[in-house]
């Protein structure tokens, strides 16, 4: 769920690593990935607390009840959301894992090879989908949209590979509940960075994560961002006093 902030991926013009709308280089979100991969899963659910798993298993729940044929997860990292697709939908739907960063994959195929599970991993940049028009039913993507280095693109290639009726399912941080900000934003820029450096041998990766997820839009806001880039029908589920959301949108 980390990131890249870190001086040393920046950007001319940039500050470490991100444009003025904080939305991060390309090239510097993968070199990132490709140095935490290792250690990814690990890092996730110890700092998550393990809750990332229930979060994923909502996320299958809705994509579930959409029925689709075939599932493109985005963004998949060392696969998590793909293989709790696997185990949630039918044997026959089609799904495929798609990452720009292959240590990343390497880690979802190492897992795959373990599990036998059946599904595919494939390189492809989100940016520029590597899918026709109008081909999946469903797209699934976790933590990965708030790294992307132009959010309205991502979604509106998200739209172009969905069927009509298709739906986008995105499970992101998102603001917290009023309350509780206050007492998560200590935990995120003051705890977890320490417990990174901890876990990980790292606390960059970590800092970045809270900038990040400070800067990225509450619920109602990101889900106009889905209507401009074309999306009707947006829901938002906000789980866990808001720390993430999952958005729904319909093309
Ligand atoms: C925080 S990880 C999330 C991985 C996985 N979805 C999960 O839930 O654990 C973010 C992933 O997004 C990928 N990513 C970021 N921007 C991308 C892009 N434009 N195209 C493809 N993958 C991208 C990174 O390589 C990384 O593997």
């Amino acid at each position: 769920m980390g990131g890249a902030k870190l001086e040393k991926y920046a950007r001319p013009g940039g500050v470490g690593g991100f444009g003025v709308a904080l939305m991060p280089e390309g090239n510097a979100v993968k070199a990132m990935f490709a140095e935490v991969a290792p250690r990814y899963d690990v890092a996730n659910h110890l700092l998550s607390g393990g809750v990332d798993f229930y979060w994923r298993r909502k996320l299958t729940g809705l994509v579930r009840a959409h029925q689709p044929q075939t599932v493109v997860d985005l963004a998949t990292g060392s696969g998590d959301v793909a293989f709790a697709l696997r185990r949630a939908l039918p044997q026959s739907t089609d799904i495929t894992g798609m990452d720009f960063c292959e240590p990343m994959l390497d880690s979802a195929r190492a897992k795959q090879e373990k599990a036998g599970a059946a599904l595919t991993f494939e390189v492809g940049d989100c940016m520029t989908l590597p899918l026709e028009d109008n081909s999946v039913d469903a797209v699934t993507i976790a933590f990965g949209v708030r790294n992307f280095e132009d959010r309205d693109r991502g979604l509106r290639e998200m739209r172009r590979v969905l069927r009509p009726g298709g739906a986008a399912f995105v499970l992101e941080f998102s603001q917290p509940f009023g309350w509780f900000r206050p007492i998560y934003y200590v935990y995120l820029k003051g705890l977890l960075p320490l417990f990174a450096r901890w876990i990980c041998g790292r606390r960059d990766a970590y800092d970045y994560l809270a900038g990040s997820i400070e800067e990225f839009p509450a619920a109602p806001d990101f889900c106009r961002e889905f209507e401009q880039a074309g999306f009707s029908k947006v829901n938002a589920f906000r789980l866990t006093l808001g720390i993430v959301a999952i958005h729904r949108a319909v093309k």
